[in-house]
């Protein structure tokens, strides 16, 4: 498969990732990827089913199991399937089996974004542009607390920044696949950007990346 036409967008919780990954779906007509809600959808349905999200086998057996209707749920959207996601992230299992899925997304004639954790390192390493987008963790913690409260959760300010330290933590301590920046990402920090700041920066940076590529 060629990644020319690929666009990663890795970064930590409530980055902006998400609205800068299809933001660029939009402006370069291409199918995106959320693979956090890939993650989310085991946590939730594995506890769901009474299940333990230790428990590796039990989560790999749940994500092999997803399809395209059991991810329109809105219950992955809460704080609680956040948590649950990035613990069973942890299990090279689960990685294993949802790969196959990701990279499948990728290959998709004409190309994809992909917006997580490990789209640039593990599932395309070969993408034509690669963004690491990161924010302070005090601005990430405001940005999800409006978003969770908006949904009508109630939880603190302090609550949901302390979830945002514990979850950095683990998804870029774990073994399989952590968080970390591809080598040829470029960086680009929102924590100063209105959200069509960040998208445009976003866009300069898919256009110089495919530039360089173009014979
Ligand atoms: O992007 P998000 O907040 O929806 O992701 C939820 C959790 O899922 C995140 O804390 C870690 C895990 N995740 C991952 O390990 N790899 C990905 N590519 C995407 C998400």
């Amino acid at each position: 498969m060629s990644g020319a036409q690929v666009i990663t967008v890795d970064g930590p919780a409530a980055s902006g990732k998400g609205t800068i990954a299809s933001g660029l779906g939009r402006r370069f007509g291409l199918p995106v990827l959320d693979s956090g809600l890939l993650y989310r959808a085991v946590g939730v349905l594995l506890e769901r089913e009474g299940g333990d999200l230790d428990d590796a086998a039990a989560a790999a057996a749940v994500a092999g199991r997803l399809t395209a209707e059991t991810l329109a749920d809105p219950a992955f959207r809460t704080r609680g399937a956040g948590e649950a996601a990035s613990r069973v992230a942890v299990h090279p299992q689960v990685r294993e089996v949802l790969l196959q899925l990701q990279r499948a997304f990728a290959a998709q004639a004409g190309g994809a974004v992909l917006d997580g954790r490990d789209m640039g390192t593990v599932i395309c390493p070969d993408a034509g542009a690669k963004l690491y987008v990161t924010a302070r963790p005090e601005v990430r913690a405001e940005r999800r607390w409006r978003q969770l409260t908006g949904q009508g959760e109630s939880v603190s300010l302090d609550e949901v920044l302390a979830d945002i330290h514990r979850r950095d933590a683990r998804d870029s301590g774990r073994e399989a696949a952590p968080m970390r920046p591809a080598a040829d990402a470029a960086l680009l920090d929102t924590s100063e950007m209105t959200i069509e700041q960040a998208a445009d920066a976003a866009r300069r940076i898919v256009e110089a990346a495919r530039a360089r590529q173009a014979p």
